[in-house]
């Protein structure tokens, strides 16, 4: 069983590969909520951009090891899952299936649904 296909139909187009740099995030809009798109070797991830400590930019903090690490207090966040890994966030964010085609990189928006990891390839999945 692999990673269920995306309905693209449903998916926000946000940005270029080449429009996020290796080991930085960026931050879109989609459906009036904040999402981060993060490059981590190679792969990119997206999670709510919102901190659940105190409401800071994720977009911005340290990527490493597939986590990003919020630049106000610390509070480090699994990019995959978005759940929270360290004080003094005691919140995950929600963490948003993406897909890249063709260069480009189309984030499924809040309300396309559930996401889980997928338990055999590690990326988010579609849980219908
Ligand atoms: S605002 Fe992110 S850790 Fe405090």
């Amino acid at each position: 069983m692999g990673v269920p296909a995306l309905d693209l139909d449903r998916c926000v187009d946000v940005a270029a590969v080449e429009d996020i740099p290796e080991g930085e995030g960026r931050c879109y809009e989609i459906d009036g909520q904040a999402v981060a798109v993060f490059r981590d070797d190679g792969v990119f991830y997206a999670v709510s951009d919102t901190c659940t400590h105190e409401e800071h930019s994720l977009s911005v903090g340290v990527v490493w090891d597939h986590t990003v690490e919020c630049p106000k207090h610390v509070a480090r966040f699994d990019l995959v899952t978005g759940e929270v890994l360290s004080l003094p966030a005691t919140v995950s964010v929600e963490s948003y299936a993406l897909e890249v085609r063709d260069g480009r990189i189309s984030v499924a928006p809040p309300t396309y649904g559930r996401w889980r990891p997928c338990p055999e390839c590690g990326t988010s999945a579609v849980e219908r």
